[in-house]
């Protein structure tokens, strides 16, 4: 393959968070190498071929500007994008179950193994199937046989090729990743994917394992990342609790080499679309193991993290004189991290919805999240077993919950702002202009420990960080 009787083509299904900026970057760095990228969810493949993308990451644009018509494309015709290509990456979502066996914990594969029946439906010669959806270990089994059973005589090799990518620095990794990982039977089925990020990342950098392996590291990567979160967040209410400073602490221990400083930021709590599906998934595979212990020692890392966003809005509410009913809260950031407009699984969205049931009234404001998607979160974490929104709930959303279009329109007339995201735009702000138009006491809950404390509180404001006493009471 790749030869020039027998060039490679690549087909990624799935043009999301991981398709979209993946597949650009190889076809930015490999521009002989035609790379179509397919997604059934036709706004999604519009927005991809139109100056607006449907995920925001910086420096993504540049890249897929470069590529787009030259060597990348999007389209919605699935078949013809797997029939066109010798190596078709699956990057499609795989989101926990929310019915059936293991709901609430195993992932949902039903889209992984619709791709694979679609690929051994439309598929003749001879294909490689590379895994880039995160999955339980052992599902390359399971697709392996589903791609045996191809009526059309077609042969496969299946990769294990799982994204270690973080959303807002997606370019970044992609350009620079600390490793590559593909697992997988067949050599040089490995060999011909390792060629392909060879073209821009070290040897040294791309790592080969058995598919299990290969399967299991991604898990376990996510697992041990959203530990230390858990971990340095379960330090954050001891220091509430005696009056030290968790980002004092985190420095100090981070300075220890076995150690190390990243990922020791206290904060509301982790989100995002992976931690939590990865770890539940991995408990699962425990439980289904019989690894009853073990299962329990990865969900406390989860419950840690409901703990740390719950422990929050008690804050705010018990701060606020044990009541928020019919105060304006401006909520700063709505995104689960800054420089992405993912939502998945934010903090802000548990946050507000337990301020709602207070009875407070919301001016959100997020540089990079739509009020259409704010507004479909907050319905969505509402919904009862049988997946219904009671009116109650609609109406609050409807009446309590409004859209400012920067952070001082969000804080005027508030009796308190919540910040939710660390976007940088929140450092730089005139918090004397903000302190202005607020009412008294000005609370500030910070809940990224990204504003100055001791410049706030000279200006007025009450302010309450995570992991520290709170040593600026008016
Ligand atoms: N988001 C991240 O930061 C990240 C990082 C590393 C790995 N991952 C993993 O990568 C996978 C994809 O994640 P994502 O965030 O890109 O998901 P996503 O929801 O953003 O995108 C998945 C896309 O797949 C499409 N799709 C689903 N079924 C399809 C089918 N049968 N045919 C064609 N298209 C189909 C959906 O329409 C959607 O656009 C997941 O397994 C995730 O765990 C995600």
């Amino acid at each position: 393959m790749n030869s020039p009787a027998n060039p490679l083509r690549i087909c990624c299904i799935g043009a999301g968070y991981v398709g979209g900026p993946t597949m650009a970057m190889i076809a930015k760095q490999c521009p002989d190498i035609q790379v179509t990228v397919v997604d059934l969810n036709q706004s999604r493949i519009d927005q991809w071929n139109s100056d607006v993308l449907p995920i925001y990451e910086p420096g993504l644009k540049e890249v897929v500007e470069e590529a787009r018509g030259r060597n990348l494309s999007f389209s919605t015709d699935v078949e013809g994008g797997i029939r066109g290509a010798n190596m078709i990456f699956i990057s499609v979502n795989t989101p926990t179950k929310t019915h059936g066996l293991g709901a609430g914990r195993a992932a949902n594969l039903e889209f992984v193994e619709k791709c694979a029946r679609r690929i051994a439906e439309c598929s003749q010669g001879h294909k490689i199937v590379v895994e880039k959806s995160t999955l339980p270990v052992r599902t390359a089994e399971a697709g392996k046989r589903i791609l045996r059973s191809s009526s059309s005589g077609a042969t496969f090799d299946v990769l294990s090729n799982p994204e270690f990518l973080a959303e807002g620095t997606a370019v970044s990794d992609l350009l620079a990743p600390d490793r590559v990982l593909i697992g997988g039977e067949s050599s040089e089925a490995i060999e011909q994917l390792a060629q392909v990020y060879e073209r821009w990342i070290p040897r040294q950098k791309i790592l080969t394992t058995n598919l299990w392996s290969s399967e299991l590291s991604k898990l376990t990567a996510n697992a041990f990342l959203a530990q230390r979160v858990s971990s340095i967040n379960a330090i954050s209410a001891l220091c509430e609790a005696t009056g030290a400073d968790v980002d004092e602490v985190a420095k100090a221990i981070g300075s220890d080499s076995r150690i190390g400083p990243k990922f020791l930021k206290a904060s509301v709590g982790f989100g995002g679309s992976c931690f939590q599906k990865d770890i539940l998934n991995l408990v699962y595979l425990c439980q289904h193991f019989g690894l009853s212990e073990v299962a329990m020692y990865w969900e406390q890392v989860v419950k840690m993290n409901d703990y740390q966003k719950q422990r929050f809005s008690t804050r705010i509410i018990r701060t606020m004189f044990h009541t928020v009913s019919d105060k304006q809260i401006a909520i700063w950031g709505f995104a689960f991290k800054k420089d992405t407009n993912d939502t998945r699984e934010s903090a802000a969205i548990y946050v507000c919805r337990d301020l709602l049931e207070e009875g407070a009234r919301l001016v959100v404001y997020d540089p990079r999240v739509s009020e259409k998607q704010i507004r479909h979160d907050l319905e969505d974490v509402f919904k009862d077993s049988s997946l219904e929104v009671s009116q109650r709930h609609k109406r609050l959303i409807e009446t309590n919950v409004s859209i400012a279009s920067d952070a001082y329109q969000a804080s005027e007339h508030a009796h308190a702002i919540a910040v939710m995201t660390e976007w940088d735009e929140f450092k730089k702000l005139d918090m004397k202009r903000v302190y202005e138009n607020m009412y008294r006491p000005a609370f500030v809950f910070d809940g990224r420990n990204i504003l100055d404390e001791a410049v706030l509180a000279k200006i007025g404001f009450e302010v309450h960080g995570i992991g520290r006493s709170n040593k600026f009471t008016n």
